[in-house]
């Protein structure tokens, strides 16, 4: 845990290069922890469906990815209302301070580039 929220801080120091593929789970990986985690019955990579899709997430903050792992890890552990919609995500309290982080790091690795 510790060793984790080192390299976290480590990471979050050197953005937006350190960022990479091997820091950040993989695509199953997330996928599995999101499913884990009760997330994929509100959120989708790719639609929006209760909550908005994990893509679009990636997309609004991922140019100040600095500013944004704190305030999504934020989000997700203590939930949030209005910057999508009406509908407000309820905290989620079985999710863990480092799981919180490495669904934030992973949902930004999902940003899509601009064509
Ligand atoms: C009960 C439905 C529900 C569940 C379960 C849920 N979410 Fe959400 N989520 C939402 C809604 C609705 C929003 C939009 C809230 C708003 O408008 O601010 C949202 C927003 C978000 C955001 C964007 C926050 C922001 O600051 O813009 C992230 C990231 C997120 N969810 C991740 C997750 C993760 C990870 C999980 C699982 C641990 C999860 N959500 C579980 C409904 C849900």
């Amino acid at each position: 845990m510790r060793l984790r929220t080192n390299l976290v801080f480590t990471l979050i120091g050197s953005l937006p290069l350190a960022v990479s593929a091997s820091e950040v789970l993989s695509f199953e990986q997330g996928n599995e922890l999101m499913r884990e985690k009760m997330c994929l019955g509100c959120h989708q990579v790719e639609k929006k469906r209760v909550g908005p899709a994990f893509v679009d997430i990636a997309n609004r903050y991922g140019g100040d990815r600095e500013a944004a792992l704190p305030m999504l890890v934020n989000s997700i552990k203590n939930g949030g209302r209005g910057k999508w919609g009406a509908v407000p995500m309820p905290a989620q309290t079985q999710v863990s301070d480092e799981q919180a982080y490495d669904m934030a790091l992973f949902i930004l690795s999902l940003q899509q580039k601009p064509e």
